[in-house]
């Protein structure tokens, strides 16, 4: 099988970009993810071979040409929505995505205001682990996490695959100059009994290789199977 056309035929979907949790109809939490981890992976997806669903939140990126279905949502509630009707016969599912960990208890349909009591205390409730549900489904995709750490990469992201039952996870280091909102990235690829490091290269370099990763452990995962 070429290269190009590893993926042919299969059907992909990828999560991307950040969750807006709104507290009103003027504010929000959310976080510096741009997209532009998840676009290129939707790119190299494509170019792949594979039938690529892309459920964005809310980014300034135009759809990689020749992904099949691009959903827009906002918060991770409609994200996870999203990703739940496109896995159903879905191969391999990919979370690029920078999910809110918390969404505010109650949204305020008018514009909380300044008082005398001083600043308001927000209650937060914890937002739905989409990737974890991905993976707790039968019979569920080929299943990919991302892992976006500050400190002790390796480490953590070893617990995340585990914990989340994942068959890869691409873990990042983090900060003002690498990762999150900017245009390179390092990935720490993890798999049950192995690890490769991708060293720090642009997001679209890093996710041709990615998905030449995924594609190769998918069908070896297949092959197993058969
Ligand atoms: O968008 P960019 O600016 O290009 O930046 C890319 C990125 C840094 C956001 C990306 O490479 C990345 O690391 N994405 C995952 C960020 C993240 O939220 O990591 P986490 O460790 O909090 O979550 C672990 C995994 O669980 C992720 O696959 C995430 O999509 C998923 N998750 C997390 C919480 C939640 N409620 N639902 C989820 O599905």
């Amino acid at each position: 099988m070429s290269r190009e056309a590893a993926l042919a035929g299969v059907r992909v979907v990828i999560d991307a970009g950040p969750t807006y949790e709104d507290i009103d109809p003027v504010r929000f939490l959310g976080n510096r993810s741009s997209g532009k981890m998840g676009f290129a992976v939707a790119d190299a997806a494509v170019q792949a071979g594979a039938e690529v669903t892309l459920i964005a939140g809310p980014v300034a990126l135009p759809t990689p040409a020749g992904v099949a279905r691009r959903v827009d949502v906002r918060s991770a509630l409609q994200m996870r929505d999203a990703v739940m009707r496109a896995v159903d016969g879905a191969d391999i599912f990919i979370a690029t995505a920078a999910v809110a960990d918390w969404r505010v208890a109650e949204y305020s349909s008018r514009k909380i205001k300044k008082g005398p009591s001083g600043a308001p205390v927000l209650e937060l409730v914890e937002n739905p682990d989409i990737l974890a549900e991905v993976a707790a489904r039968t019979p569920r995709p080929f299943v990919v996490g991302f892992a976006a750490e500050t400190d002790h990469v390796a480490e953590h992201a070893r617990e995340k695959l585990v914990r989340k039952g994942l068959d890869m996870l691409a873990a990042n280091h983090v900060n003002e100059n690498i990762g999150i909102g900017a245009d390179d990235n390092a990935l720490e690829l993890i798999w049950p009994g192995g690890s490769e490091s991708l060293p720090r290269a642009s997001k679209a370099e890093l996710a041709k290789a990615l998905v030449a990763r995924i594609a190769a452990r998918f069908h070896a995962q297949l092959r197993a199977r058969a």
